[in-house]
């Protein structure tokens, strides 16, 4: 019985050891290594090539190495009947909450423009309103921007949520469905992004929704880099629509030396870090799927390919 574990950007070797001390019978073969086909269980992956999951004719789970499924869906053909899960785990959310909390204080206390005004040696105090006056605003109220938001709300903020379908959240005003989209931004001085992207959600943030913010409204970026137009969200920079970006996800990764965002004074950039997949939980979320596979039970956190996420 084997794991068929494919990614370029992470290594093998601690899910190696997670699984060597959680289920030992489970062999880890590290992509394109795979040995005998049929002993293929489960293929663990990110970014996975076109064909690489076809031809195994055991495989009963493909496992998302994120909580994002779009680098698996949209290139990669999936053999029929396999479920496809995300990655789901109370670690993985609570580093997301964190890095939002983090850069919404950011942005309510003005430190992308005090750090330009520090490089210009000028000491110059920034009007600063209260929590309670600053309108926060998530895209996406799933695992992680329904976490951010709540956590955000309990800080003061006056917060608002997007997300496709209406839903109740403590402290949050929902706005759901693409004709909500105008009035959920038209209120939003700082908005986060953690939508998945899907055919319905690529290229989203664009001239239109950027111009539908406040003027001098921030984002921060922490879904995926296919939901901007860079673009437009470059030009929005420029204009001083847009006053400060935090960007932790881009169109292309690394994010190239040419790209405005690296040297743009009020824009802060982290090379997709925002939350992280820990192999010692992960390993614990796929062999409960793997046994409950075996069970004949559904698995936790299967994603509809239909829909995108
Ligand atoms: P999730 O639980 O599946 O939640 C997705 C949310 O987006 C749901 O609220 C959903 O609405 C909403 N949504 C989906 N399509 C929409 C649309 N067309 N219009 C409006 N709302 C829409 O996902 P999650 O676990 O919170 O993760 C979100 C994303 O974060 C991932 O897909 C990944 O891209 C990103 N991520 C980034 C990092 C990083 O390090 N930067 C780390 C982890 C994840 P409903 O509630 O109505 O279904
Ligand atoms: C990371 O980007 C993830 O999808 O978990």
């Amino acid at each position: 019985m084997a794991l068929l574990f494919i990614s370029h950007v992470d290594s093998p070797d601690d899910w190696t050891r997670a699984f060597a001390k959680l289920m030992p019978e489970l062999e880890v073969r590290a992509w394109p290594n795979i040995g005998r086909t049929d002993e293929i269980e489960v293929a663990l992956v990110w970014r996975p090539p076109r064909e690489s999951l076809l031809g195994l004719p055991n495989l009963k789970l493909i496992a998302s190495l994120g909580a994002g499924v779009d680098h698996l869906l949209r290139d990669t053909l999936l053999p029929d009947g396999v479920p496809v899960t995300r990655f789901v785990d109370d670690d993985l959310t609570a580093m997301m909450r964190e890095y939002a909390v983090l850069h919404v204080l950011a942005c309510h206390r003005r430190l992308p423009e005090y750090l330009e005004l520090q490089r210009n040696g000028q000491w110059v105090e920034l009007p600063q309103p209260l929590a309670r006056e600053r309108k926060i605003g998530i895209m996406g109220l799933g695992v992680l921007g329904g976490a951010a938001a709540t956590r955000l709300a309990g800080f003061g903020f006056d917060v608002a949520g997007y997300s496709r379908s209406a839903k109740s959240l403590k402290g949050v005003t929902v706005f759901a469905g693409r004709d909500q989209l105008k009035p959920f931004l038209a209120r939003t001085e700082i908005l986060v992004n953690l939508l998945p992207l899907t055919p319905d959600t690529e290229s989203l943030i664009d001239r239109e929704a950027l111009a539908a913010l406040p003027k001098g409204a921030s984002f921060i970026n922490l879904g995926r880099g296919g939901h901007v137009v860079e673009a437009d969200l470059a030009a929005a920079l420029d204009s001083g629509q847009i006053k400060a970006a935090i960007l932790d996800v881009f169109r292309k990764e690394p994010l190239p030396a040419e790209s405005p965002f690296w040297r743009h004074p009020r824009v802060i950039v982290t090379p997709h870090v925002a939350s992280i997949t820990n192999p010692e939980s992960g390993a614990r979320k796929i062999i409960e799927n793997l046994k409950r596979i075996r069970q004949g039970l559904a698995p936790l956190n299967r994603v509809d390919p239909t829909i995108g996420y």
